[in-house]
């Protein structure tokens, strides 16, 4: 057993499940530099910068000034077409490679297990990089037989030492139990731990879509969750419930969806290219939401402002 998986059981047995730890503590104590520790053993920051719609040409840029700002977490994916900048940017940063968190995804049109082989291989190839912090199925099209081809694809690169963690994207319930049957079957053929874990989940997730179904799942679980269009792309910044928390903390409607996405113990993922911007949405660890307040954010409504393929019987 590995030191940080012993030191994981230890304090599941004082503290419980590690999922309600994890969400327990995290309000009171976060700062740019809170890091969770994922199902794999391995450690993720929880403030990410996103570069959906970065143009390859300004993110080598834009990722360095996310570093300059704090950030240590880069979300990108095959099919952003800027992962060879972002990693030149890891490059040209000066700061250690282990201090950086760098995601890719699978692209859904390379779902099932040669082409996400062939996705893999063309990730190191653009980015140089020796090893990738987390790789995930981008989305859960292609069918069951796909999926399941994906993820075995991506468990044997992770086996390999090339990939730290592995996840899904814009999975669904039903997309979540059917690729959890899948892991006991293949520990029931190799062994215990030997089908993988789903160490990450990331969903569009804001006050305007909270998903505690799938959010229910993944504490239940210990899955870190992360939240793309955290900030809605800027679309809700003046609903009336923003209004009075601007006011009260000093802080923008984008900093306090930010907030409510930190508190509520998701992995917030902004995107700006705009370096005042990037600066901005990393500066939101001097206030705290009461609980109250959490609460009043929380719509209840289901209203993506991007894709959704969660709902994808596919
Ligand atoms: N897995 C998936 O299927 C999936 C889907 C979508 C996104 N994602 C990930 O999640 C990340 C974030 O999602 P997103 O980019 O769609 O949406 P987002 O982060 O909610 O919003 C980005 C938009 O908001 C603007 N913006 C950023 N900070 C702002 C601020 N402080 N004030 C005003 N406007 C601001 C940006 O403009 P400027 O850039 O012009 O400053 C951009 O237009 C993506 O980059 C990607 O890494 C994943």
């Amino acid at each position: 057993m590995r030191a940080t998986s012993r030191l994981s059981a230890l304090t599941t047995q004082l503290l419980g499940p590690r999922s309600s730890r994890h969400y327990a503590t995290m309000a009171n104590d976060l700062s740019l530099k809170t890091e969770y520790t994922m199902l794999s053993g391995h450690k993720i920051p929880a403030l990410g910068y996103g570069v959906y719609q970065t143009p390859a040409d300004v993110a080598e840029e834009v990722v360095l000034h996310s570093f300059k700002a704090g950030y240590r977490h880069v979300d990108s994916a095959r099919v952003y077409r800027n992962e060879g900048p972002c990693a030149e940017a890891i490059k040209k940063s000066g700061i250690p490679r282990s201090e950086i968190f760098f995601t890719s995804k699978v692209p859904p049109r390379a779902m099932g297990y040669e082409a996400t082989k062939s996705s893999i291989t063309s990730s190191f190839s653009q980015t140089g990089l020796d090893y990738i912090d987390l790789y995930l199925i981008h989305a859960p099209y292609g069918g069951k037989e796909a999926r399941r081809g994906t993820w075995l694809a991506l468990l044997e690169a992770q086996q390999a030492g090339r990939i730290r963690s592995i996840g899904v994207s814009n999975y669904g319930l039903h997309h979540l139990d059917e690729l959890e049957s899948y892991i006991h079957e293949l520990e029931a053929q190799h062994g215990k731990g030997k089908g993988g874990e789903i160490s990450v989940g990331q969903w569009e997730l804001h006050p305007w879509l909270a998903r505690p179904d799938i959010v229910g799942w993944c504490r239940e679980r210990g899955v870190v969750i992360e939240a793309y269009c955290p900030i809605v792309r800027g679309q809700r910044f003046e609903e009336p419930v923003l209004k009075g928390l601007r006011e009260k903390y000093g802080k923008t409607a984008a900093q306090i969806l930010l907030r409510w996405s930190l508190q509520k113990g998701f992995v917030p993922l902004p995107k700006s290219v705009t370096p005042s911007r990037i600066e901005e949405n990393a500066d939101i660890f001097d206030f705290r939401l009461t609980d109250e307040e959490m609460k009043v954010l929380e719509t209840g409504e289901y209203a993506p402002c991007s894709w959704d393929p969660t709902t994808s019987n596919d």
